[in-house]
Parts: C-alpha cells; structure tokens; sequence
C-alpha cells in the first residue's frame, strides 16, 4: 500500500540521511522539552549553541523553576524576544509543583500545560517516552499533503493530516519515524526549490507529477 511504501522509505532514506542532533543524543524528557520549545520558531542551527548554553546553566526542572524568570529571558537571548522562555519556565515550575520535578507523559496531562500544544505533546510523547504519538507541524504538514493530498491547502486538511500522521506511524517505530519526518521537510520536501529528483517519495507522491511548487523545472 502506499502508506506502507512511504513508512519503509522515510525509514530507509533516515538511516542513511538523518541528522545527528543533541537532542537525538539524550532520552531526558527535560532535556527534549527544551530542544522543542526552542526549535518551535527557531532554525536547528541557530538553536543548538543556544541549547548547550541553556542546559549548562539549568541542568533540570527544578534548576529552571528556581531561576528568576527575568535571568531566563535573558538566558535565551537572542532566540526571540518572545514569550517561549517564559511558558518554558511556567512548565517547569508546573512541573516541580504538580508533578514532582518529572514530566508526565500522557497527552491529557500534557495539553494541561500553558504553552504545550497538540504538536509539542506528540513531539514529547515519541521523543522522550518512546510511544507511537503522532505529531503535525508546519513541516510535517506540508510533507504530507504533498505526497497524500496534493489538492488545496493543507491548513484546511489539517483533520485529515492529524490521522494520517497517525496512521502512518509503524508500531513501535514512532521515535524514529517522527525524527524522519521533521528531517525529511527540513532537508528534502523542503517548501521552496524541493529536492524532487532524488526523492525516495516521487513514485508515490500525488505532487510530483504537477511540479510540487518547484520554481525551476526537473
Ligand atoms: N524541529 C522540531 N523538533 C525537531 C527535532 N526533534 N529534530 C529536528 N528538528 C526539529
């Protein structure tokens, strides 16, 4: 089936073409809450220095939760004058206060958070505690409706693409899989100039044969 023929080939084209991130390196559900609020607007490059720096100076929940939320903002700069540090250290103080200084793993528990999202949960989910959680980011998204959908805008299949995401995950593979899927959108189905031609998705993908929004021709 085509799902089946995406899983083994997204599998396959990670073995031979995944990244190796700092946050692959780790199984600290701190550690990985960290990499993905940072990497929630900020570029995989930019945010790894960023990382080192924020994990050196507060090791853990409680470090983080201790810390005066001013010295954190601070901390995270420049990744963005935004509000990231801020919810980052409300889920730690949550953390500490509720749940005892451990992240809980379900997706209930999860959403309860400020600042913890249907994506960031699944992202959680298979990073750190291994289950099959399906995530959808803009990225995953738009792999997605490229090779499945094609038609329209995939905000507006958004529904469908949660289940596929889910769907699509082999059993006990969604750790590995999802890491395929975010590296994949970030260095092959990119969203301007794809790289079509080495592929392992164009016999399947219903966008391939219309251009996949490439601005130059194969
Ligand atoms: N963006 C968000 N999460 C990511 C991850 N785990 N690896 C690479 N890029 C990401």
């Amino acid at each position: 089936s085509l799902k089946r023929r995406f899983q083994l080939r997204l599998l396959k084209w990670y073995a031979a073409n995944g990244r190796d991130l700092p946050w692959r390196n780790t199984a600290d559900p701190y550690h990985i809450l960290v990499s993905e609020v940072m990497l929630q607007q900020t570029q995989v490059d930019r945010v790894i220095p960023k990382y080192h720096e924020f994990l050196d100076r507060y090791p853990s929940f409680q470090h983080l939760a201790e810390a005066p939320v001013g010295e954190v903002k601070t901390t995270w700069y420049p990744l963005g004058y935004n509000i990231r540090p801020e919810r980052l250290h409300s889920i730690a103080c949550e953390t500490v206060a509720r749940y005892g200084g451990k992240l809980p793993s379900t997706e209930e528990d999860l959403l309860s958070f400020k600042g913890i999202g249907r994506y960031t949960a699944g992202a959680i989910r298979s990073f750190a505690f291994n289950e099959d959680a399906p995530i959808l980011d803009t990225n995953v998204m738009r792999v997605l409706h490229r090779v499945f959908i094609a038609k329209g805008d995939p905000k507006a299949s958004k529904s469908i693409l949660w289940a596929l995401s889910e769907t699509l995950i082999p059993k006990g593979r969604g750790y590995d899989f999802n890491q395929a899927l975010m590296d994949f959108g970030a260095t092959c189905c990119t969203s301007r100039n794809p790289s079509c031609r080495p592929c392992p998705m164009k016999s399947i993908c219903k966008t391939y044969p219309f251009g996949a929004g490439r601005t130059k021709p194969l």
